[in-house]
C-alpha cells in the first residue's frame, strides 16, 4: 500500500464548520488550494514558459501522473531522498506497484525510448509543466505536490545545450521579474566520480566522529549528499573536503570549460560551487541550480528555485540507444511565485470593462434573463449580472461598481409585453426596446458611445429615425476650398492652355 501511509495512524483531520456536529475532512497535509486570487501568477508564470520554449523550438510533452515505481527507483537511485523517503508508492488495483510521479526526467526519457523518438532530429527538446508528488517534510517553499516548468534536450552531447538550457532558465526567472544567480558544477562522468567520491569518503570517515548520525548514514549509503548537508559543523568540515572538479577527467574539464565560456558569452551570472551535488543518480557533467540573487529574507536564501543538469547515461540506461546525451532542467514553479512576490511583483490592476449589465426583477425575469444574457453573451457584449439578487437598488449598485456602460432592466412587465429596458449609466435617460431585436440595438448603443464609424453612425440615425428619436447634431463644416466643376476646368483650358 502507499508507503508513507505506514506513518499516518491518526484518522483524517476533520474541520468542524458552522452547522453543528458536521465536520468537513481537512486538506491533507503538504497539499495545497490555488484560490482565483492566486491564478494571475500562475498564468503568467505558463505564458512565458511557452513563449521561451517556443522561441528555443521547445515541443510539449503531457506526461502521466503514475508511473511502474520502478522507473523512479532505476532513474533516481535507490539511495537517493527522493526514492527512499519521499516517493508515494502504492500497489494499484491489479496488483502493480506504482508511484505518483515525484520527477519528469525519468518520464521523458521513457516517454523519449518508447515512441522511438530516436529516429527524428536530435536533440528532441521537449518542455512540460506538471505537479509532482513527494513526500517531504511541509516548510516554507516545500510543499508535498510542487509543479515544474521541465526543460528536456535529448540526443545531444553539445555543451552549448547545457549551457542553453541554463540560459533559458535564468530568462525565464528574469522575464518574471526575478533576478537569479545560478551555482553550477560538474560531476564528470560515472567514473571520474567514482575515483572522486573514493576520496570523499576517505576524507570524511576521518572525520567521522565530528558527523551527526544522520551524516554518518549519509556517508554509507550516499556520500555525495554529505556535501549539501545542513548540519551543525559542517559548513567548516565541508570546506576542507576534497573538489570533484580536480577529479575531471580531460574530456569532461574540457566540457565544463565550454559550458562556462558560452555562460559567460550570453552574460549568464554564475558561481562554481564545488558544493553542488544535485539529488538524483542520473546526473553526468554539468550540474546547476537558480537561487535568487539578492534573497530577501533568510528563508528564501537556500531555496533552490531550479535546478537540472546533464543525464548522458540515462536514456541508455532505461535500455535506449547507447551514447544517448541528454540535459535538462526543472523549474520549480512554486518557489517562482515566491520569489516573483518578494521581489515585488504584482497583478497589474485589471480594470474589470463590463459593457452592459443585466437587472432583473421577479421570478419570470430571472428565467428569462439566463436566455437574454446568453445571447448577449453569443453576440460578444461584455455583460454581468447578479441573479442571486433580488432588488433593483442592489443590481444597480453592482452595475455603478462595475462601471457597466448600460443597464438591461427586464421585470415582469417586460417580460409579458417581450420587451426589455436599456438604461445609459452616464445619463440616466432610458428606453424600451423589443427583447427579440436588443443585441443589435445594444451593439450599436455601445459604438455610439465610443467612436463611431461614417457606417455605423448612418445605420444608426436611421434607426433612431425610424424609432422616433431625435438627436441633435452638430454642423458639419463648410469646405473652404471652391472645388471646381469639371465643365468650368475644360473651359479654363481652352482659353489659357494646359497649366504647367
Ligand atoms: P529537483 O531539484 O528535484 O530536480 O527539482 C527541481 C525544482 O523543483 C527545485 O529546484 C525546486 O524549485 C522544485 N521543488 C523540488 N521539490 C519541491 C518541493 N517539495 N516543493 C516545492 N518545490 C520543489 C528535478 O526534479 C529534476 N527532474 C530536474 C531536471 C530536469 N534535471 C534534468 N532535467
Amino acid at each position: 500500500m502507499m508507503k508513507p501511509q505506514e506513518k499516518i495512524v491518526a484518522p483524517v483531520a476533520l474541520v468542524e464548520v458552522k452547522k453543528k456536529g458536521v465536520k468537513c475532512p481537512e486538506l491533507v497535509r503538504g497539499f495545497r488550494d490555488v484560490l482565483p486570487e492566486e491564478q494571475w501568477f500562475w498564468n503568467r508564470v505558463e505564458e512565458v514558459a511557452r513563449d521561451i520554449t517556443k522561441s528555443y523550438g521547445f515541443g510539449r510533452i503531457r506526461l502521466p501522473v503514475l508511473e511502474f515505481a520502478t522507473l523512479f527507483e532505476r532513474s533516481a537511485g535507490k539511495d537517493s531522498d527522493v526514492v527512499t523517503k519521499e516517493m508515494y508508492v502504492f500497489e494499484d488495483p491489479a496488483g502493480d506497484r506504482v508511484a505518483l510521479r515525484p520527477e519528469g526526467t525519468a518520464q521523458v526519457a521513457r516517454a523519449y525510448i518508447e515512441h522511438g523518438m530516436v529516429n527524428v532530429p536530435q536533440p528532441v527538446k521537449l518542455w512540460y509543466i506538471e505537479s509532482f508528488f513527494r513526500h517531504d517534510r511541509p516548510q516554507f517553499g516545500r510543499y508535498r505536490q510542487l509543479a515544474q516548468l521541465g526543460l528536456e534536450a535529448l540526443g545531444s552531447a553539445e555543451p552549448i545545450i547545457d549551457a542553453q538550457v541554463i540560459l533559458m532558465a535564468h530568462r525565464f526567472y528574469r522575464t518574471l521579474g526575478v533576478e537569479t544567480i545560478i551555482h553550477i558544477n560538474s560531476l564528470g562522468t560515472p567514473s571520474s566520480r567514482r575515483d572522486y567520491i573514493v576520496e570523499l569518503v576517505n576524507y570524511f570517515r576521518g572525520h567521522k566522529n565530528k558527523l551527526s548520525e544522520l551524516d554518518k548514514r549519509r556517508l554509507q549509503k550516499n556520500p555525495l549528499r554529505l556535501l549539501d548537508s545542513k548540519e551543525p559543523g559542517m559548513a567548516e568540515l565541508k570546506g576542507g573536503a576534497p573538489q570533484i572538479v580536480n577529479y575531471l577527467d580531460a574530456e569532461s574539464k574540457a566540457h565544463f570549460m565550454k559550458v562556462l565560456e558560452y555562460l559567460d558569452e550570453a552574460e549568464v551570472p554564475y558561481v562554481l560551487d564545488p558544493h553542488l551535488v544535485r539529488g538524483l543518480d542520473y546526473y553526468t557533467h554539468t550540474i546547476f541550480e537558480a537561487f535568487v540573487a539578492e534573497p530577501k529574507t533568510e528563508e528564501m536564501k537556500g531555496l533552490a528555485l531550479g535546478g537540472g543538469g546533464r543525464y548522458d547515461g540515462l536514456v541508455p540506461m532505461l535500455g535506449g540507444r547507447e551514447n544517448t546525451c541528454a540535459m535538462g532542467a526543472g523549474l520549480g514553479i512554486d518557489r517562482t511565485i515566491l520569489a516573483m512576490k518578494q521581489a515585488g511583483v504584482y497583478q497589474p490592476s485589471e480594470e474589470k470593462k463590463v459593457d452592459v449589465f443585466f437587472c432583473q426583477l421577479g421570478d419570470a425575469a430571472r428565467r428569462k434573463g439566463l436566455a437574454v444574457f446568453e445571447k448577449m453573451r453569443a453576440g460578444g457584449i461584455v455583460c454581468a449580472e447578479a441573479f442571486g439578487k433580488g432588488s433593483l437598488k442592489a443590481q444597480l449598485e453592482i452595475a455603478d461598481k462595475l462601471k457597466s456602460k448600460l443597464t438591461l432592466i427586464l421585470g415582469q412587465k417586460e417580460v409579458l409585453d417581450g420587451t426589455v429596458i436599456i438604461r445609459d449609466m452616464d445619463s440616466g435617460a432610458q428606453e424600451i426596446v423589443d427583447v427579440t431585436k436588443v443585441v443589435g440595438i445594444l451593439a450599436r448603443r455601445l459604438v455610439a458611445k465610443t467612436k463611431l464609424s461614417l457606417v455605423e453612425q448612418t445605420a444608426l440615425d436611421a434607426e433612431n429615425e425610424e424609432n422616433g428619436i431625435v438627436v441633435k447634431k452638430e454642423e458639419p463644416k463648410k469646405e473652404e476650398k471652391k472645388v471646381e466643376a469639371p465643365a468650368r476646368v475644360e473651359k479654363k483650358r481652352k482659353l489659357f492652355g494646359r497649366s504647367r
